[in-house]
């Protein structure tokens, strides 16, 4: 088998069929309880008063916890201990947990839940970047800011000058399996956990402090979830932990999964940003300098709001060299859910803030905004006089965008299309179309260094089959089907021949969350050194045995050559195993070339970037603001591909998701911080009729330039930015409809496109 084959997900006919088992699935011993939370109702305040009698007497209630019936710790933060798992008695945001209840059922819990009375003293609570920016609310001191040469002389000196703002909405993750947790006490106190978590090693980390054991007292087992998107990063600790605690105390196995309303009113969403830039540039619309202000509403705790925040500074430049550069980036702390990763982690924001510069400098000139990308690209190589360096200080040294453009353009017909767009425009009122084109440089590896690394174990049992374990998480992405295509490369055998098994913190210790889209990269490499060491040692008993070189031993195609012989892969694992060899080995990774300062904005926080580009046509009733889009063309750079149809989904997927997050997903908060659009019914995703009626999605050719696992890149998260394509054509359109730059805000609803088309036929 070649390691690159454009193989099935390993799981697809079980996802298709219901045989794929998620935690709620799982078989639960007799007597098994369901938990649910008591919500706060307001956004901000202290209790005074809490009632809770009528929830003991509720039906099937079996206990109810507040913050103090906790026997050990109460927090569940990924990161500052700002998270208590019940309320301290202060409350942050509407839908803060402030007891649990422990019932006979899922739905006596729920019921329950919403029996308890409490009495606030309620303060005013702070939800608009300006009430926050008021009060100085923020989860680091003043802004922090990354800078190269001097922007503002840049731009006082340019012959143009553009300013401008754009507001950048949330999203909600809405993964199809919702947030779910079942913990099984096992003998002498330990637990035993299964939680939908894109994170094993934190979950079991959070349940240990929770009910008072050292880590190895928890074992947290993760098959797959039914998706994540950044949303199971941390967002899983307060099921799990509640699931744990109330385990220990009461003895049984307990279960928790979030209702949708609840899910959605509980947990953090994408950051939302608002964007301000100023920009100078010549008469060719190259860019001099730019000052980027980057304001983010992070919620009540700081969850992982610093390293998104910083991962949108590090996205700033996105495809383009700027000489001079100054992002400045708030991080405000609001009373609302606390936001969390979203696929691209901060980084689609920061992409959008200079997509969005770009095309205001073509409009502001009358350009083409693709020949204005193409004069403000990186080049392909560093350049000694040039540069080539981001705004921190990274050398640029594999930019693939010139080729790739090109190609797109190309294979899209763009010119042709877009003379004949403008042929349309000038003679249709009501339905006008756009067309636009954007490209994607995105960084691999987490900004926290010591997160890039991972760990593997492999088994070979006697009779030649594999039994595979690392500590990537499946979420729909297709990480355990690349690794076992690269496990069964290495030995030459059959894919049918690996076992792929869960995520297990029992197996894998001290596991970064399968995140930062690096997941084939570390865990690929992890594996393949686990399944050499093992190769190795059969490579040296067989050629011991036929007096042969060890590095002449072959392993293809199921056999394993030696000197003249042949043997079956079965028949080399029995001979080894009766001639004593080890046949199970760890393998560990960690990514090279490192090195980030995030104070100073300065270093090398990516091992390398990935790339892509897309070309997206749209077509707006300019009566209504209804929009669609007609066609989308791809190219994206997946190095060479592990697997080139999970790539291919991967892309489709991240395209449609990015589009849906800047054109149909609006999240609405009221003056009293309630989320009105907590349901599928008032929050809009893409549905299947919404993909382009034409998506033509292609593979760009190419191998890493580092050394990667078999030459691949990452791809989950980088295609999520070709999404911003489609906004961009949505601005194209509604800019035919006069002469002011539509200034389009995010999402583009229908009626954020209605409203831009009136902005621009009134010339403001
Ligand atoms: N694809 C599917 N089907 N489901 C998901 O939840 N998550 C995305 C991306 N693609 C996701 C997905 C996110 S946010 C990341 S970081 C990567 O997958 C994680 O997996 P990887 O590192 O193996 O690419
Ligand atoms: Mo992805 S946002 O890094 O889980």
């Amino acid at each position: 088998m070649s390691v690159t084959a454009p193989l099935p997900h390993d799981a697809a006919p079980l996802h298709v069929t219901g045989g794929a088992r998620y935690i709620d699935d799982i078989p639960t011993p007799a007597g098994t309880l369901h938990l649910a939370f008591g919500q706060s109702g307001i956004a901000r305040g202290r209790i005074t008063a809490m009632d809770l009698a009528a929830v003991r007497a509720a039906e099937g209630v079996v206990a109810v916890l507040t913050a103090g019936d906790l026997p050990f710790a109460n927090d569940v933060s990924p990161s500052a201990h700002d998270e208590p798992l019940l309320s301290d008695g202060t409350v942050h945001h509407v839908g803060q947990a402030i007891f649990l209840v422990v019932a006979r059922s899922h739905l006596a819990a729920r019921k329950a839940a919403r029996l308890g009375e409490i009495t606030y003293e309620e303060a005013e609570p702070l939800l608009s970047v300006e009430q926050a920016l008021n009060a100085d609310s923020r989860f680091e001191d003043g802004p922090r800011i990354y800078e190269k040469g001097d922007a503002a002389t840049a731009i006082a000196a340019a012959s143009h000058v553009i300013e401008g703002s754009i507001e950048i909405g949330g999203q909600e993750h809405f993964y199809l399996e919702g947030q779910a947790a079942l913990a099984v006490p096992q003998e002498g106190g330990d637990m035993l956990v299964h939680s939908s978590t894109q994170h094993p090693t934190e979950i079991q980390h959070k349940v240990a402090e929770a009910i008072g054991v050292p880590m190895h007292g928890v074992r947290v087992e993760t098959r797959r979830m039914g998706g994540g998107f950044g949303g199971k990063e941390s967002q899983g600790n307060a099921l799990a932990c509640a699931c744990a605690v109330a385990a220990r105390l009461t003895g049984k196995a307990c279960k928790m999964r979030y209702d949708r309303d609840d899910d959605m009113v509980i947990t953090g969403k994408r950051h939302d940003f608002r964007i301000t830039y100023r920009a100078g540039f010549d008469d060719t619309g190259r860019i001099s300098g730019v000052e980027f202000t980057q304001y983010t509403r992070g919620g009540w705790a700081q969850d992982l709001t610093l390293p998104v925040a910083d991962r949108a500074m590090l996205h700033a430049d996105n495809a383009y060299l700027l000489p001079n550069a100054r992002i400045e980036s708030h991080r405000l702390k609001t009373n609302m859910q606390s936001a969390t990763a979203y696929r691209g982690f901060g980084g689609p924001q920061g992409v959008v803030g200079i997509e969005r510069v770009i095309d205001h400098i073509a409009h502001d000139l009358g350009l083409d905004p693709v020949e204005v990308r193409k004069r403000n690209y990186y080049a392909e190589a560093p350049d000694a006089d040039a540069g080539n360096t981001t705004p921190y200080g990274q050398v640029v040294e594999d930019f693939e965008l010139h080729g790739m453009t090109e190609a797109l353009l190309a294979s899209s017909d763009y010119a042709a299309r877009r003379a004949a767009i403008a042929e349309w425009n000038a003679s249709h009122d009501i339905i006008k179309k756009g067309i636009a084109f954007s490209p994607v440089k995105f960084g691999i590896s987490f900004t926290l260094t010591h997160l890039n690394q991972a760990g593997a174990l492999v088994h070979v049992y006697q009779d030649g089959s594999v039994h595979l374990n690392h500590g990537g998480t499946e979420m729909g992405q297709g990480l355990f089907q690349k690794v076992a295509q690269v496990a069964a490369s290495r030995f030459g055998i059959p894919l049918e021949m690996v076992k792929i098994t869960a995520t297990d913190t029992a197996k894998v210790p001290n596991t970064s969350a399968t995140a930062a889209s690096s997941g084939s990269d570390l865990n690929g490499m992890a594996v393949k050194a686990a399944c050499d060491t093992i190769r190795d040692r059969i490579a040296a008993f067989l050629a011991e045995r036929h007096q042969a070189d060890a590095t002449t031993v072959r392993f293809a195609d199921g056999q394993v050559q030696v000197a003249d012989a042949s043997y079956t892969f079965a028949e080399v694992a029995g001979l080894a195993y009766a001639g004593r060899v080890s046949l199970s080995a760890t393998g560990f990774y960690k990514t090279p070339k490192l090195e980030w300062d995030r104070i100073k904005g300065r270093g090398r926080p990516f091992f390398y970037f990935a790339h892509g580009a897309a070309v997206t046509e749209v077509a707006i009733d300019t009566l209504t603001g209804e929009n669609r889009i007609l066609r989308a063309d791809i190219l994206h750079d997946a190095g060479a591909s592990l697997n080139p149809a999970l790539d291919i989904g991967q892309v489709e997927g991240g395209y449609v998701q990015g589009a849906g997050w800047l054109t149909t997903e609006e999240l609405v908060w009221d003056d009293k911080g309630r989320l009105r659009t907590h349901a599928p019914s008032t929050y809009k995703i893409p549905a299947c009729s919404d993909r382009p009626d034409v998506f033509n999605v292609a593979l760009w050719d190419g191998r890493n330039r580092e050394d990667t696992i078999y030459r691949s890149k990452a791809v989950g998260e980088p295609p999520f930015m070709l999404g911003i394509s489609a906004f961009l054509a949505l601005s194209n359109a509604i800019a035919s409809c006069g002469d002011a730059y539509p200034a389009l805000d995010a999402p583009a609803t229908a009626e954020q496109v209605w409203t831009a088309i009136r902005r621009v036929r009134n010339g403001i």
